[in-house]
């Protein structure tokens, strides 16, 4: 029988001489029918002592730990019910794996060897360090007390209320939190550094390792700025007296939303202005966003159960985006969306094997697996249409009414659309279904006959095979001539009046759709775009879709080519990447083709003509967009090998030996790779040298990115065998893997190195880590389809719960690239 717990009075202390703890539990009960038999969610502890009191009497219980269930049973002698505390005297592991309570490593200035601890909870890991309700409904009260050495602090979601000291100990005691679920709870002890500041009644702080807490400035100016911000717009204060941003050295995602003590890797939280890049102060920025958004969206109002883990993930996605926005709107977040969330969304979700957003789960291993780019950017992309389709208003009108409901209680998704659907008097709730319950997005086909425009659905895939299902609900925005009309399209043909030849669909790209035009339709489209009489979001999104239909065999590549003509003075930071990122891959597809050249060609002379725009050194005022493209432009540039930048960037690469200020931080990762590109054994030494020389892990990984660009085997196996050893992290172990995958001379190598290595890897990460995931995903750049049958059987024998969706998104993935092979074959014949 599981209990309704109401509040746990949490005592630990963590033992850093052999990496352990032990802890006291006194936890108050409801118990609805009366039994003898309590249960609780536990793991990997180990039981001293467990008395249940109850109806004024006290029992000696007896327990037993099933590890496979994670379930500990509590037996007493008479059957209770109604109001009861459980006693438990306990100890757990301080372990290596970066979920339930976990230490991390880390060196001090001195180069001393020192350890943290601190807790990953979510989904399902608090059970990890101690017996709970380990269930987001389960919301009770938390009374935390951690016991430390006197050199330590400690920190949990609540302020510091005592603080004695009792010989060699000192006993920190945190206020009661509010009623919240187990999830969101945190404890962390080290010897910390903290910048602080308040403002109005709550208490921010930033939290590092010694001699870091500076490099938290950017993130605590933004983080007050936000959370006004996002008070106004939900209409609630922030609930807590205080909040930490905490940088932890291992951390096994990026960041996580703890209640009043967010954790984050510390590239994702520490700015330094000397070593930083613009992409790692927006990353930090956004991140921020995000974790401050689940305050209220997910922490003050959580999902009943994880199967609306998608909600939570994909409405923090849109709001980050939302919010950074408000504050950095030269950044252009919106127009980065379409590339980072909506091009990654619509690749996974353009697969077969890909799943609805809405799916059942139960174990801890299914909830894992689905923290993938359905939840968190396909959701992102549904919400941001809903939005456009309701107006903001009426969104944040309903989103208003629904956090105020369901404050410190749970709810499902069907409750925010009821509100929004109230307050906007439109049918929410059919439309949303539409999108989350069904698998897969729709294309849109076009073509124009007089005045009438008709429109095709049907579900958009990579690999053709059979009829494909699906009907979709469309809000469809057609820019004709000057203005712009929204319908929504519910069937699967439908005919729409229209004024002129001139037609956009899908403008401003807020529809989670592609779009194939009639031949007609895009010639007129293609002159448009060269005189950039269509908005930068639409030239985006024209060619978006082509090259998507081209890679799904809808199109072909050299109508693609042809059409991308259009574009030779392009002037837009994601046109431009888009474009430039769609060469690169046509030319990194075909590399072994005798027709390569020509595609080669083409990719090299439009990089070159941006090249010449955005040169090496920012100049003043320029676009902050300018500084990621540089970055992007010069590195293919590297790759295409040409002479120019080759030279250049070694050159500043001695002078970077010399001066490590000389070289610009949006610049460094880039001329390290050209450099290994180029480079032989010497080089890898020196970038091994500065790989452990460098002090911040930002820099660290710019290192260990370029050891993975060496064109010379033996030195790119190197690398992947340096990745599994004590100087690189295990939350890093995965980067190698992936860049060795992107690399052309790595990919014969990497499927052997795997295989060989697979059981190591998956042991050093413990089942069911993300990384696992990153590592088989990063196949489908290294195999094709003649390799199916060996690599699935690899997997049967060497089973990885918790990868198997993503196996198979991979064997999709290779079979895709393996048709377009052969059909862009046939094109150049
Ligand atoms: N709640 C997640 C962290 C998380 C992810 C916990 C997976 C357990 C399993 C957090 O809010 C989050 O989304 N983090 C992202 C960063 C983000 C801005 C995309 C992450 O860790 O990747
Ligand atoms: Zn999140």
């Amino acid at each position: 029988m599981k209990v309704i717990p109401v509040n746990y009075a949490l005592s630990f202390e963590p033992n850093f001489a052999n990496f352990t703890f032990t802890a006291n539990e006194i936890l108050d009960v409801k118990i609805p029918i009366s039994t003898s038999v309590i249960r609780l969610d536990a793991a990997e502890l180990k039981i001293k002592s467990c008395d249940v009191v109850s109806g004024g009497q006290k029992f000696r219980a007896k327990t037993k730990l099933d590890e496979k269930k994670e379930s500990l049973e509590i037996r007493i002698p008479r059957k209770v019910r109604g109001n009861a505390k459980i006693a438990i005297e306990f100890s757990g592991i301080l372990n290596d794996r970066l979920v339930g309570f976990y230490r991390s490593q880390y060196k001090d200035k001195f180069g001393n060897v020192k350890y943290l601890a601190t807790t990953q909870f979510e989904a399902a890991d608090a059970r990890r360090a101690f017996p709970c309700v380990d269930e987001p409904a389960a919301k009770a009260t938390f009374e935390i007390t951690l016991i430390t050495e006197n050199r330590h602090a400690a920190i949990s979601n609540m302020n510091l209320i005592s603080k004695k000291q009792a010989g060699s100990r000192t006993i920190h005691r945190f206020a009661k939190t509010p009623i919240m679920s187990t999830y969101l709870l945190y404890l962390g002890v080290g010897e910390f550094e903290f910048l602080t500041s308040k403002q109005g009644k709550v208490q921010y702080r930033i939290v590092t390792t010694k001699g870091n807490s500076s490099k938290g400035k950017f993130a605590l100016d933004l983080c007050k700025k936000l959370v006004t911000s996002y008070e106004n717009y939900f209409g609630i204060k922030y609930p807590l007296p205080k909040l930490d941003l905490i940088a932890v050295p291992d951390f096994a995602s990026g960041a996580m939303e703890n209640w009043g003590a967010i954790t984050f890797r510390e590239t994702i939280l520490l700015y330094d202005a000397k070593t930083s890049s613009t992409q790692t102060k927006q990353y930090i920025a956004e991140v921020v966003s995000h974790e401050l958004a689940h305050q209220w969206f997910g922490n003050l109002v959580t999902m009943e159960w994880w199967n609306d883990l998608w909600l939570n993930e994909s409405f923090a996605t849109f709001m980050a985006t939302k919010f950074v926005d408000k504050f950095y709107p030269e950044w252009k977040l919106w127009d980065q969306f379409l590339e980072d969330t909506m091009n990654t969304a619509m690749s996974l979700d353009a697969l077969h094997s890909s799943h609805p957003i809405d799916v059942k789960v139960n174990a801890p291993s299914e909830i894992r697996e689905i923290f993938d780019a359905i939840s968190y950017d396909k959701g992102g992309c549904v919400l941001r249409m809903l939005e456009g389709f309701v107006t903001e208003s009426k969104f944040r009108q309903g989103l208003r009414v629904y956090l105020k409901k369901f404050s410190y209680k749970n709810a499902k998704g069907n409750d925010l659309w009821d509100e929004i659907g109230r307050a906007s008097r439109m049918p929410v709730k059919s439309m949303v279904n539409s999108w989350i319950g069904q698998v897969g997005f729709p294309l849109v086909e076009a073509q124009k006959q007089r005045s009438s425009l008709s429109l095709t659905q049907k579900r958009f895939v990579l690999e053709q095979k059979g009829g494909q299902k699906g009907v979709w609900q469309i809000p469809v925005s057609i820019r004709d001539n000057d203005r712009t009309v929204t319908k929504l399209i519910t069937k699967k043909k439908q005919a729409i009046q229209v004024k002129s030849d001139t037609l956009v669909l899908n403008s401003g790209r807020h529809g989670f759709y592609r779009v194939k035009y009639s031949d007609d339709l895009l010639y007129e489209l293609k002159s448009l775009i060269l005189e950039k009489s269509l908005s930068h979001v639409d030239r985006w999104a024209i060619q978006n879709d082509l090259f998507a239909l081209c890679i799904s065999g809808d199109g072909t590549a050299k109508s693609y080519l042809e059409f991308a003509d259009a574009y030779e003075n392009e002037d837009d930071y994601i046109t431009i990447s888009n474009v430039a990122g769609n060469l690169y891959s046509l030319y990194q597809k075909t590399i072994n083709e005798p027709f390569s050249y020509e595609i080669k060609n083409i990719a090299h002379e439009f990089f070159k003509k941006i090249f010449l725009r955005v040169g090496w050194d920012a100049k003043k005022g320029e676009p902050h967009t300018h500084a990621l493209l540089r970055s992007q432009i010069i590195g293919s540039l590297g790759k295409l090998g040409d002479e120019e930048i080759t030279a250049e960037a070694n050159e500043r690469f001695e002078k970077y030996l010399r001066n490590p200020n000389s070289l610009n931080p949006d610049l460094q990762g880039t001329v390290f790779s050209i450099v290994a590109w180029n480079g032989n054994k010497q080089t890898y030494k020196k970038l091994l040298t500065l790989y452990r020389k460098v002090r911040t892990q930002e820099e660290k990984l710019r290192f260990l990115g370029a050891l993975c660009n060496f064109k010379d085997k033996a030195l790119i196996l190197q690398t992947l065998n340096f990745s599994q050893t004590r100087e690189v992290r295990s939350q890093n172990m995965h980067l190698p893997v992936m860049q060795t995958a992107a690399n052309q001379y790595g990919k014969k190598l990497l499927w052997p190195w795997l295989k060989k290595n697979w059981v190591r890897l998956r042991v050093k990460v413990g089942t069911g880590s993300p990384l696992l995931n990153r590592m088989v995903s990063s196949i489908s750049l290294v195999a094709d389809d003649s390799m199916e049958r060996e690599i699935r059987a690899f997997f049967r024998k060497n089973p990885t719960p918790g990868t198997e969706r993503t196996l198979e998104q991979t064997l999709e993935r290779i079979r895709i690239s393996s048709a377009f092979l052969r059909r862009i074959r046939q094109e150049y014949s």
